[in-house]
């Protein structure tokens, strides 16, 4: 909530707003915000093969990684004090069906690659993204019948798609389906599992947005959507509406909450994080990294000032942690 500075503020010239500006050290005391690794989570891409790293062109700078180099790459991001890490696998096409039966397989990729990197870094935490697009060959989050994308039957396969995560070592479950009562449903599928101890962090308010095309490009289900996600995703027009859905995840158990697209939805995350005071995620997306690369690569931005200022943003927003393909870039330059 916005307060009205006090009326008991002083005028110029005996309050110069410029004097706690004057010097690094009193920049430094006074800052309301602190951007710190252990507010990141990277979210990365894996793919089948060994040594295989594929450069996506619509993010300059992220790979898809074969799960030894994602391995390796989560290890110096746990040394770099991420805290966690969101895997996304790149489903090969010939696996992608009307059933997204590929989601329920325990050996499937995104179940390997979380055991892998389990074993190898205990002490990372795992987010894996509970939706069916990675494995739909429609391309969408839900099961799709004549066109309609199916609520109530999209729930089961979800149910059963977070247990197998879970059973892959996932510690944090984050639906992005956007399905209704998806949150309850895998709460009970999760407790009755024994899995009690596996959080959920769940999108949501997800918008229907242009800023994922560069992430569908990187898991390959751009290319197989058949029409857009209006009906399951929030319209940018509402902001109301968004308190309305987090408050139903609340209630139906969500351990953490996020808001996404980021930067452009900075309003919400304030809104969200007043209204319930809830650990509170921001998820700056595919397209908010290409754009600021983009300009970057141009010369057109200071990469290293912008990065640091569009994460710093969240924060002030209200935001208790980002997910933030920037996350390990952004790890190192707070160390130098
Ligand atoms: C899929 C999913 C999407 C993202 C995360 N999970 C895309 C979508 O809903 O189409 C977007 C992430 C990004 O753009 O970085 N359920």
């Amino acid at each position: 909530m916005t307060n009205k500075p006090p009326r008991t503020i002083g005028s110029f010239p005996s309050t110069r707003m410029r004097r706690n500006r004057g010097d690094d050290f009193s920049r430094r005391m006074v800052a309301e915000n602190k951007l710190s690794a252990d507010d990141l989570i990277w979210p990365v891409f894996v793919i089948e093969g060994n040594n295989t790293r594929e450069e996506i062109s619509s993010m300059p700078g992220v790979s898809r990684l074969s799960i030894d180099l994602l391995v390796e790459a989560v290890g110096d991001a746990a040394d770099l004090g991420i805290p966690a890490v969101a895997v996304f696998p790149y489903t090969d096409p010939s696996l992608k069906t009307p059933d997204a039966k590929e989601a329920l397989n325990p050996d499937n990729l995104v179940c390997r690659a979380v055991s892998a990197v389990k074993k190898a870094h205990s002490d990372i935490g795992i987010v894996c993204d509970v939706a069916l697009d990675p494995y739909n060959s429609d391309g969408h989050d839900g099961l799709v019948r004549d066109g309609i994308i199916l609520n109530d039957e999209t729930l089961e396969v979800l149910c059963k798609q977070s247990l197998v995560q879970a059973a892959a070592g996932c510690d944090i479950v984050a639906p992005s389906d956007m399905m209704d009562g998806r949150v309850a449903a895998i709460r009970k599928a999760l407790d009755e599992g024994g899995y009690e101890h596996v959080r959920i962090m769940s999108y949501a308010a997800k918008y229907a947005s242009a800023f994922y095309g560069p992430f569908r490009d990187a898991v390959g289900s751009g290319g197989a959507l058949k029409g857009d996600k209006k009906t399951y995703q929030m319209n940018p027009a509402n902001s109301d509406e968004a308190l309305r859905e987090v408050a139903m995840d609340i209630a139906e158990g969500a351990d953490l909450v996020m808001v996404k697209p980021g930067m452009p939805y900075l309003d919400i995350i304030r809104r969200v994080k007043d209204a319930f005071g809830m650990p509170t995620f921001a998820y700056q997306v595919s397209g908010e990294y290409a754009m600021l690369k983009a300009a970057a690569g141009n010369g057109w931005l200071d990469n290293d000032k912008v990065v640091l200022e569009s994460l710093i943003a969240f924060k002030r927003a209200g935001a208790d942690g980002i997910l933030t393909y920037l996350a390990p870039e952004a790890a190192r330059l707070l160390k130098s």
